[in-house]
């Protein structure tokens, strides 16, 4: 399976079949994870936990015990280093066929801190159940899922541009960009809103956040860790492709629309 295949098998999965999932499928994820490192080089700490063990509880989750969870230090850019790290662990998984589903919100937070030993400075962003995709989803997850029109994203003209925000790139005309954009298209994001925009000028790759309101709350924007899983689809593809890119944080002199804010770029090599 390729890096686009392999992002677009996955979704969330809320249903899963009830088997533990294994010592060795545990360990293999745990590994990557503590591996993993992010553009920002902010470290994580990453725990496993039991459902049981831990008296956790995410009332849109259903048969699984498992659940992975990550902490940063609450500093800048954590939301994005938090969202490009996990989002390598999701991908990860679903590459050994184990279902996940980023959780910010449906959780009892404080049993999953408690659980982590959350400390003064620390965040625990998300969290993700890890087992095994029930045939079936429970009509509550099907609900969801179409609640949030989960199965969709915005075309490439709403998200995709060429030099500036005047001129969007229409799918057909993608060219050499096109897998890479899908890759970026097709991320999971907070209620899916998709908040991430690309102007791509030259060599240069300009990552912006469209802010939707209401997300970014005592100075912690969550809609910054939807912008670190884009930022790792892209990279994932680029080093598929075998191309390098230099990643800096120097906004560029560009008209933005409303509500938008840069985020980085990614100055590709030759
Ligand atoms: C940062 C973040 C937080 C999320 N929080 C929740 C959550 O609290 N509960 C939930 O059921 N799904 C949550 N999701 C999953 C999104 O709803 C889901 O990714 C999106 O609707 C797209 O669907 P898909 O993942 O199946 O492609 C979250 C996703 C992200 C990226």
């Amino acid at each position: 399976m390729n890096t686009l295949e392999l992002i677009r098998s996955r979704r969330s999965v809320r249903t899963f079949d009830g088997r533990a999932l294994s010592e060795e499928d545990r360990e293999k994820i745990l590994i990557y994870a503590r591996k993993t490192e992010n553009p920002y080089d902010i470290p994580m700490e990453w725990y496993m936990l039991s459902q049981e063990r831990h008296h956790l509880s995410t009332p849109v989750i259903v048969g699984a015990d498992t659940y992975i969870a990550g902490k940063i230090s609450r500093i800048p850019h954590a939301e994005e280093a938090f969202g490009y790290t996990f989002e390598k662990v999701v991908l990860y998984a679903q590459s050994m066929g184990i279902g996940s589903t980023w959780i910010a919100g449906t959780m009892d937070r404080g049993a999953f801190e408690r659980a982590v030993s959350l400390k003064d400075g620390e965040v625990m962003p998300c969290v993700s159940p890890l087992g095994y995709p029930a045939g079936k989803m429970s009509l509550r997850e099907t609900m969801m899922r179409k609640g949030i029109k989960a199965d969709k994203r915005l075309p490439f003209e709403q998200l995709f541009f060429k030099g500036t925000f005047a001129t969007p790139i229409a799918e057909a005309d993608a060219g050499d960009y096109h897998d890479l954009l899908e890759m970026v298209r097709w991320s999971p994001s907070a209620v899916n809103k998709q908040p991430w925009r690309i102007v791509i000028d030259g060599r240069n790759v300009h990552f912006f956040e469209k802010k939707s309101g209401g997300y970014d709350e005592n100075g912690w924007d969550i809609q910054k860790i939807d912008m670190g899983i884009a930022l790792s689809h892209f990279i994932l593809g680029l080093e598929e492709k075998q191309r390098t890119a230099e990643f800096v944080i120097e906004p560029p002199q560009i008209a933005l629309p409303q509500d938008t804010v840069y985020t980085a770029t990614l100055i590709l090599s030759e």
